[in-house]
């Protein structure tokens, strides 16, 4: 069911310091940040030749990864993205062999359908499936 893997997100307290360390110390092209109020979050990407790795950071009032970042206050892996040809089909799936699915399909930073499974479902890690063409 799934393909590539899309991101790595990482939750960051200062977007300026990870993206400094992103580009300049690793080296490596980075997006410019984009706002995504929907998902309470500003979000960087990483472009590597195989993946991205995604920078989260907190967007507004209640945004799911305040709570992270006050857990783990330098910050740290908050999930993995996985593609999905079709997400409807995938969580239809998902569903039927018990895994949880955390919410309603949303629009990601790609401008493509995704959601997320429960972590504890997920082997402890939180799953994002991104729906690709
Ligand atoms: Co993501």
């Amino acid at each position: 069911m799934i393909g590539r893997l899309s991101h790595v997100a990482i939750a960051v307290p200062d977007l300026k310091k990870a993206v400094h360390f992103y580009e300049n110390l690793l080296g490596a092209e980075v997006s410019k940040p984009k706002d995504l109020q929907e998902h309470g979050v500003t979000s960087v990407f990483v472009n590597l030749p195989n993946a991205k790795i995604e920078l989260l950071h907190p967007l507004g009032e209640n945004s799911p990864i305040s709570n992270y970042l006050e857990r783990n206050p330098a910050g740290g892996m908050h999930h993995l993205c996985y593609e999905v040809k079709d997400i409807k089909e995938a969580i239809n799936s998902l569903k039927t062999k018990g895994v949880r699915i955390l919410g309603e399909v949303k629009i990601g930073a790609h401008g493509a359908p995704v959601v997320f499974l429960h972590p504890k479902d997920g082997l402890g890690a939180l799953i994002e499936l991104e729906e690709t063409k």
